[in-house]
Formats: C-alpha cells, sequence, structure tokens
C-alpha cells in the first residue's frame, strides 16, 4: 500500500511540476544560471534593480502584458522598490487609466488601483510568471535546478529575453520566433529588446542582457513581494529551535544528573 501511493505521489510530482512543458522540450529549453541578489537564504531585493526592472515593465512590456494582481501602492513596499507615496501616486497618474464603475468613465489610475491587465489577447499577464515558470527546471521537470542552483522563473524569464536566435517561421497567419530558451522553441513574441531601449536613470548598463536581468527581478518581486518577510520569519524560526534545542539539551543533562551520578558509585 505504502510502496503504492509512493509510486503514485512520484508519478503526480513528476508530471504536475513538467507539465505541459517536460515532454521533448528538454533537449530544447536551455536557462541561464543568472546571479540575481534575493538568491539564497540572506538573499535581498536589490532596490536599484527593482526600480531599473519597473521601468523596463512600463516602457516595453506593458504595451502588450499586464500585471493584473499587483496593487500600485505595493510599489512603496520597503522590501520591493521602495518608492515614496508621492512618487507611487505620480507614476500611476502618468502611466496608467482605469475604468471607474461608480464614474462610468475612465480616470487616471491612483495608488489603490492595481496594474491595468493585458492589452494584447494572447499576451499573458505576468504577475506570477516567475512562480509559475519556475518549476519546471530540471530533468523530467523535477524543479530540482532550482533547489540546488537557486534557479527559478527569474533566470527562465531573463534566458528567455536574450534566447532570441533571429529565426522565424509563419504558420496560420502568425509569426513564431525561435527562441533557445522558450519550451516549444518557437514563440509568439516578437523580441522584445533590442538593447538601449530604455534610458536609465542611475546611468546602469542598458544591453539586453541587463534590461533583461532588470525587468526579471522585477517579476520575482511581482509575483512574490513577501519573500524577504518569509526569509526572515524562516530565519528567525531556525534561531528559535536553536536556542531551544541547546536549552532543552542541557534540562536534560541536568535531570538525569543525579541517577548518572548515582549509578557510577553503585
Ligand atoms: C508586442 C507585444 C509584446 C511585448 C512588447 C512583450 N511581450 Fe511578452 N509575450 C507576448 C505574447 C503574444 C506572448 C505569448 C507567446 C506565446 O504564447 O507563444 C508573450 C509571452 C511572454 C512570456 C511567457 C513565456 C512563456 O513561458 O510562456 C513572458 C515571460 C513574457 N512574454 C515576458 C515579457 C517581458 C518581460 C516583456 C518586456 C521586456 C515582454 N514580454 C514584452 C507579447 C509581448
Amino acid at each position: 500500500m505504502l510502496k503504492k501511493t509512493g509510486i503514485a505521489a512520484l508519478a503526480a510530482l513528476t508530471l504536475s511540476s513538467g507539465g505541459a512543458f517536460a515532454a521533448g522540450a528538454s533537449d530544447w529549453a536551455y536557462t541561464k544560471d543568472y546571479q540575481f541578489s534575493f538568491e539564497g537564504p540572506f538573499g535581498a531585493f536589490d532596490q536599484a534593480q527593482l526600480q531599473r526592472g519597473l521601468q523596463v515593465y512600463t516602457e516595453i512590456c506593458a504595451s502588450c502584458h499586464g500585471l493584473q494582481y499587483v496593487p500600485l501602492r505595493t510599489l512603496s513596499s520597503d522590501t520591493g522598490p521602495g518608492f515614496t507615496m508621492d512618487e507611487v501616486r505620480a507614476y500611476a497618474e502618468q502611466n496608467y487609466e482605469v475604468f471607474d464603475e461608480e464614474l462610468d468613465d475612465w480616470r487616471a489610475a491612483t495608488p489603490t488601483d492595481h496594474f491595468p491587465g493585458s492589452n494584447l489577447e494572447n499576451a499573458p499577464d505576468l504577475s506570477l510568471m516567475a512562480k509559475g515558470r519556475a518549476g519546471f527546471h530540471g530533468p523530467y521537470g523535477t524543479g530540482i535546478n532550482q533547489l540546488v542552483k537557486g534557479m527559478g522563473g527569474a533566470e527562465y524569464i531573463a534566458s528567455l529575453l536574450n534566447g532570441y536566435t533571429g529565426e522565424t517561421k509563419e504558420e496560420a497567419g502568425t509569426t513564431f520566433y525561435e527562441n533557445t530558451a522558450y519550451p516549444g522553441r518557437w514563440i509568439a513574441m516578437a523580441p522584445p529588446l533590442y538593447g538601449e531601449d530604455v534610458d536609465y536613470a542611475d546611468g546602469h548598463a542598458n544591453t539586453v542582457e541587463e534590461q533583461s536581468k532588470d525587468v526579471a527581478a522585477f517579476l520575482m518581486w511581482s509575483a512574490e513581494p513577501s519573500m524577504m518577510d518569509r526569509k526572515q520569519a524562516g530565519l528567525t524560526g531556525v534561531l528559535f529551535l536553536t536556542v531551544l534545542s541547546v536549552l532543552l539539551y542541557l534540562t536534560n543533562k541536568r535531570i538525569w544528573a543525579p541517577i548518572k551520578k548515582g549509578n557510577k558509585t553503585s
């Protein structure tokens, strides 16, 4: 019985984490192991990088994609991009319009609104993309690379934006672009970045690779804004358990000390 359950669980694991991507894709999809500041137990988001990533998202990706699950006010989070509330208000107002049901009209977005959804029907919403694409790396979609190398959705997105080979093909009136990171090899998204697409205020290099890493980091944050809190809580937990173990060990020694002594003398 136990054996059977075990096999079923293993099968479910391999199937579910790989999903549509596992079959025949492993010989094609290539994800580069980029280094990100938020990797590892002590890693944290790099605020300047998140701000640059937001800029790439706003100026390039938002023309097709949406971030409909992300409230604009979270851009002021300390562990996120860390803008002031005034900056967030200005950003929302300048970049987005939302449809207000009460006014029955469009108005400029405010920090209490969410980012708009996708503009282009077949462009997926990117709110949770970095988490959605985190699990399938490694042999048979086991996600082993995520565990061992800390590779996840951010690496995938950066690799995807860097993975265009320049080859295209037409199918049923749609153009597909060859991409070394895309598990299906041919993606319907035209290369969105060509280098120097945005001008960074902090003078950071704006090559395709740097812009890709910045927007990938931003999308990692949007998919898991409380990652820093989670790490903090985990660390506190480990510390707490360590102290508790030491105390229990000492208590144990003390409780049994008279009996051990008694044994020795007898
Ligand atoms: C011209 C419109 C357009 C722009 C601009 C654009 N995308 Fe896309 N994107 C698409 C479409 C369409 C798809 C769906 C492709 C498919 O299913 O073959 C897509 C898919 C994706 C995916 C999902 C890939 C997967 O594994 O399924 C990611 C991630 C992505 N885009 C990121 C970005 C980022 C980041 C930017 C900005 C740098 C961006 N896109 C700019 C149209 C666009």
